[in-house]
């Protein structure tokens, strides 16, 4: 956890415990992902002192990285994972690594999506109930196995006996939190499946949080007016199953779906703790004009509790933020009489949760996407991807005026995750003037830099003017917090044609950047392939997880 008056010292001293790795210390917090765990604690990540020259856009099919560095495919779409032939699946987002014993760590990805019509073998468009079941099965996430390599490299061992999916198929989750087993999730007190898997986060105590986004595509939605896919046909499940913060125990493959974070396009979870020992997920809904939420737990974080501090996802205050008077607006009925009136109780508020937010007064935002909170200040940084004219355009906030999105800075006040009122500020506006564009993943690395992956939809060919023709690829880049380059874009990598990169995270002993490339080609039409990457010649395109490094 964070607390804000932890010094730089106390911070460093954390970030260089490799005995907390070796040890197989289960108290793992959520940003330390972003921390390099290596015995020098001196030494500085792979982008610690911004020493590359940043690279230029590019339109091409290919990973680009600054000369100097290097890019290595550790995983492929469709990867046999395991003995029984369970496959690494589609779309893969949000990724992480966790400490397990002296030799071995887990890797987990997330799967979001699935282009059957990108699948080798090609595809009429016809549904059949295998078609189904395939895309059903390669959304979800992989946990996977890591050791060191020969040249002391965490790798991914497969296939192995350790390795498992989660999937949308038929991995049975725990429906937890008020919501279970009311009529508001159709009495259900579990779920099969999890789908859309956006990004995660990690929870102090160790276990990983999968947060499901896009649900509406697969399940559809009554309340938002989009009808169930063709796949969901073969396989009818209640939307209301779907939508929330899924966390998943790797060792003991325990899951539950938390309603009491509420139900949105969940993008991604991320933790603190309020001054008074409570427990704190921040959680962005990546539609345009939904709402920045965070949840309060109603008891304390307790470290030597270990996972039993999951109880502490299922009784708390959900909150949405307006953040035009800088308040917290508590979902609760008994706080909020317009949630009484409309006859909301707290089971509802956790499935109908955007109702509510808009009930309560919650301001309609640009897509919040990714949120982390800064290692060191305690600030929450929020991608807000890009405001999209038309629909509430009436409710654009009046400091949010870029197409091209920005990165917001949420200070609680007092410094207190817990308070119910905060500042915000824009840190980096996109556009042409800063290199930003259309921010998606946010990370931080020890050197309290933030890396910034881009999502802008993209075609075969630009559209005159668009932000394909000015800024090419998807792209990924760093941008300083502090001193004096802060708020500064530098562009680190170019994604191959069609693809985003996700997930940007430094590897267990810092020396590498491990991202996600997610749907290369994924802009290609009936008649046009626009992406033959990883493998090249006349494969098929696929999404693929890569380590950066340097030459030498
Ligand atoms: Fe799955 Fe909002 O990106
Ligand atoms: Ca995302
Ligand atoms: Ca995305």
């Amino acid at each position: 956890m964070i607390p804000l008056a932890h010094s730089r010292r106390q911070f460093l001293q954390f970030t260089g415990a490799a005995a907390v790795v070796a040890a197989g210390h289960r108290l793992v917090p959520a940003w330390f992902n972003a921390q390099a765990a290596a015995p020098a604690a001196k030494a500085l990540s792979l982008l610690g002192n911004l020493d590359f020259g940043a690279v230029a856009i590019s339109h091409a099919d290919a990973l680009t990285v600054p000369a100097g560095f290097k890019a290595e495919v550790l995983l492929r779409r469709g990867d046999v994972l395991n003995p029984q032939g369970e496959r690494y699946g589609d779309h893969n987002d949000y990724l992480t690594w966790l400490p397990r014993d002296e030799r071995t760590a887990w890797l987990w990805c997330n799967h979001e999506n699935v282009q059957l019509e990108l699948f080798e073998g090609g595809w009429d468009g016809r549904w059949t109930e295998a078609r189904a079941a395939e895309f059903l099965r390669m959304q979800g996430g992989s946990a996977i196995r890591l050791e060191r390599d020969g040249a002391g490299r965490w790798r991914p061992v497969l296939p192995h006996a350790d390795n498992f999916r989660a999937d949308g198929l038929t991995t049975k989750i725990a429906l937890g939190g008020p919501a279970a087993g009311t009529s508001w999730v159709k009495g259900a007190r579990e779920a099969i499946g999890t789908t859309s898997n956006c990004g995660g986060g990690l929870t102090p105590w160790g276990t990983v949080c999968t947060a499901e986004e896009n649900y509406q595509e697969t399940w559809g939605d009554p309340e938002m007016g989009v009808a169930p896919s063709p796949a969901a046909g073969f396989f009818p499940r209640p939307s209301e199953h779907y939508g929330y913060i899924v966390e998943l125990d790797l060792a003991t493959r325990a899951a539950v779906k938390h309603t009491a974070l509420g139900r949105f396009a969940h993008e991604n979870v991320a933790f603190n703790t309020a001054r008074d020992g409570r427990l704190v997920a921040y959680m962005g809904d990546d539609r345009n004009g939904e709402c920045l939420y965070k949840f309060v737990s109603d008891e304390k974080y307790e470290p030597a509790a270990g996972a039993a501090n999951r109880r502490l996802l299922e009784r708390g205050t959900l909150f949405a933020a307006d953040t035009e008077k800088g308040r917290w607006l508590p979902l609760d009925p008994a706080q909020t009489p317009a949630l009484a009136r409309a006859g909301f109780d707290r089971a509802r508020v956790c499935v109908h949760t955007r109702a509510a937010a808009k009930l309560a007064g919650a301001t309609p935002l640009a897509r919040p996407e990714d949120v982390e909170v800064h290692p060191l200040t305690g600030e929450v940084y929020v991608a807000l991807t890009s405001w999209q004219p038309g629909k509430n355009e009436a409710k654009r906030p009046a400091y949010f005026k870029e197409a091209a999105g920005a990165i917001g800075a949420l200070r609680e006040a007092g410094g207190d995750a817990g308070a119910r009122e905060f500042e915000f500020r824009i840190f980096v506006p996109g556009g042409a003037e800063t290199g930003l564009a259309w921010p998606d993943n946010l990370a931080f690395t020890p050197e309290q830099h933030l890396l910034v992956t881009t999502d802008f939809s993209v075609k075969p060919r630009p559209e005159a003017g668009g932000t394909q023709a000015a800024f090419g690829n998807n792209f990924l880049v760093v941008v300083p917090t502090a001193g004096p380059a802060a708020g500064q874009v530098k562009r680190f990598a170019v994604a191959p044609r069609g693809a985003e990169f996700c997930s940007p995270t430094l590897s267990p002993d810092g020396g590498e950047l491990w991202v996600n490339v997610q749907h290369p080609g994924g802009d290609s039409t009936a008649t046009e392939l626009t992406s033959r990457w990883p493998n090249g010649g006349t494969s098929m395109p696929r999404s693929a997880l890569v380590a950066i490094r340097r030459e030498t």
